[in-house]
């Protein structure tokens, strides 16, 4: 998508698209401001949500403006705050070395996505929210569907299955987790009151699917998307070999480089300008958080990865009030994982020859499967 990106940074910044009426924002200045001018810029999914998985996060954080939006934040910020996440540390730890182990055993090549990317967050956050270790292999079939959404356009057979089969699962969670509370966030979702009053059901569905969804697929991407990075970037490789302190930096420039989230919606409130182009009240705008990311306006040498760039002001996580919740485990997850890996696989590059399948969405950034060798 990147050059597509930088043609419309140059010729169409702000772009109408008659068809369906939605208008698309490429730079980072209007980017930012789309995203977090959320008076203007409402995250509310209109009358016309669309039905499949659109339905799951109608209710949800991601989909609420002040003052709702603020009141549920509050009710899980706590749970996701740098210093709670960093206690996870050790668990994660544990579970990528036993991830890490399972690829030893079988040999010298893996695929990074399946044995250690896409398992790693969705254990984390189930142990989080206490479900069955034995019902995690739904939630990837579930997010692929969803993920799919941009390919096969809302509402398609599928995804209304899908979402069905989501719904039913998480009332039923939600009825056992009533019946026996234990330490875990759903049970804290369910004592929790907003001025006197519980959650309603829409509204703890909408937590279980932006936790259990969302943040999964995205994290996965980060994992994938990194080594993809370091195999194009043997030098930084063999640096962070060296220097594993750069960890971090690099990650940051692995989310700006290849965004695992490239865009967001937003539906503005009322007439308003952006860019010198005049949006009328109620149009669907996209923010391409992609295209902000490798702005040559705001990133010296934008389309260049950089690990030593600082500033590094990327929107990888959004901007404003909708800023990642989960953003400080996504960092975390990654980053233990990315050690495991460098210390445990030594060569390890992405197969030579593979033929890398990016998924099929405007919304999420990755690949399929991201097939691995090192010296066994
Ligand atoms: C919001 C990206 C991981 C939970 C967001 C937003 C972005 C984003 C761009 C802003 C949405 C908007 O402005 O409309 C990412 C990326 C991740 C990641 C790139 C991984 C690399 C996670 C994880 C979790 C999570 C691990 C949870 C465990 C959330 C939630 C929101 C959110 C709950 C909504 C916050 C709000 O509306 O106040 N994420 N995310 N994310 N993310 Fe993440």
């Amino acid at each position: 998508p990147f050059p597509h990106y930088e043609r419309m940074r140059a010729a169409a910044p702000v772009f109408h698209d008659e068809q369906s009426g939605s208008w698309h924002v490429f730079r980072y200045d209007d980017v930012q401001r789309v995203l977090s001018e959320h008076a203007t810029f409402s995250s509310r999914m209109g009358g016309d949500a669309p039905s499949g998985s659109g339905q799951l996060f109608a209710s949800s954080l991601i989909t609420a403006d002040p003052p709702r939006h603020r009141q549920l934040r509050s009710l899980v910020t706590q749970a996701f705050t740098p210093k709670a996440v960093d206690a996870l540390a050790p668990r994660i730890s544990a579970l990528a070395n036993e991830l890490v182990d399972g690829m030893v055993a079988r040999g010298g090549s893996a695929d990074l996505i399946q044995d250690l990317a896409y398992p790693l967050p969705v254990i984390v956050i189930s142990e989080l929210m206490g479900i069955p270790a034995q019902d995690r292999e739904r939630f990837k079939h579930w997010s692929d569907t969803i993920v799919s959404q941009t390919r096969t356009g809302p509402g398609s057979g599928s995804q209304d299955t899908t979402t069905s089969e989501m719904v039913e699962y998480f009332l039923a969670l939600i009825d056992q987790r009533r019946s026996r509370p234990g330490e875990d966030l759903i049970s804290s979702l369910l004592s929790a009151e907003i001025e006197g009053q519980k959650l309603s059901v829409p509204e703890l569905l909408g937590f279980c699917a932006l936790l259990l969804v969302a943040g999964n697929e995205t994290t996965t991407n980060l994992i994938g998307n990194a080594v993809l990075c370091l195999s194009e970037s043997p030098g930084t490789l063999d640096r962070l070999l060296k220097e594993p302190a750069l960890l971090p930096q690099t990650l940051e420039e692995v989310l700006r480089f290849r965004s695992p989230v490239q865009s967001m919606y937003r539906v503005s409130v009322a007439e308003t300008e952006v860019g010198g182009e005049r949006i009328p009240a109620g149009a669907p705008i996209v923010a391409w958080i992609g295209s902000a990311n490798r702005d040559e306006r705001q990133f010296e040498r934008a389309a260049e990865f950089d690990v030593d760039r600082s500033p590094n002001r990327h929107v990888a996580f959004g901007h404003g009030i909708h800023f990642c919740l989960g953003a400080p485990l996504a960092r975390l997850e990654a980053r233990i994982a990315l050690e495991a890996l460098l210390a445990r696989l030594p060569g390890l590059s992405v197969a030579s020859g593979a033929h890398l399948e990016r998924m099929e969405s405007t919304i999420v950034y990755g690949l399929k499967a991201v097939p691995i060798t090192w010296q066994a």
